[in-house]
């Protein structure tokens, strides 16, 4: 499969480890994997001008980071979300990338989605889950699963193996 990670931290510590447990998982199962940073990327929020669903046929009138991620958001096989939670869900920056491909609504190639999230404290996931969860209902994409580390469990070996695991078994 073709596989696009999402990364929405704007840094490169932990959420960044589990998208390399992820990447390195992926590709020894003989997948291939293009990883793009959104969490460093300058993409604004959606205008609400519709251009894209008139004139626009399916193009974002805003000219942005965007425009980096859409080929990957269209072609990739399966998509990869991955970000730390702030406030008790994803990042601006993730979230204005997620809010963004209303412009083509459901990608026409992916067939499988996963989320990464890690956090400082445990309990917190609820409402990045539950949003993602409308977003796979959304696109009609199989939801291939969540893995969560908070505190300790953060860069650990065995959270990493985990990623590993799940990834490799895709
Ligand atoms: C602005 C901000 C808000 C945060 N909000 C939460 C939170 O609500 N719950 C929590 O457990 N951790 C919270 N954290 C901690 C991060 O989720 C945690 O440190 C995470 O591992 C960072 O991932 P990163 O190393 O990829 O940046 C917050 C951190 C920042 C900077």
């Amino acid at each position: 499969m073709k596989i696009a990670i999402f990364n929405g931290s704007p840094r490169k510590e932990n959420t960044a480890a589990m998208v390399q447990a992820f990447k390195e998982g992926a590709e020894a199962a003989g997948h291939s994997v293009e990883e793009y940073h959104v969490g460093k990327m300058k993409i604004a929020g959606c205008m609400a001008c519709e251009y894209c669903h008139t004139k626009g046929n399916g193009a974002c009138a805003q000219k942005d980071d965007l425009e980096k991620i859409m080929p990957a958001y269209k072609e990739a096989d399966m998509i990869v979300f991955a970000s730390p939670i702030y406030y008790f869900t994803m990042t601006a920056q993730i979230e204005a990338a997620i809010q963004r491909v209303y412009c083509i609504g459901k990608p026409a190639s992916a067939k499988k989605v996963a989320l990464l999230l890690s956090s400082g404290s445990p309990n917190v996931y609820d409402a990045a889950i539950t949003q993602f969860k409308g977003f796979c209902a959304y696109t009609g994409i199989e939801l291939a699963g969540v893995i969560t580390a908070n505190g300790a469990e953060n860069k650990s070996a065995a959270k990493m193996d985990e990623i590993k695991a799940f990834a490799k078994a895709l």
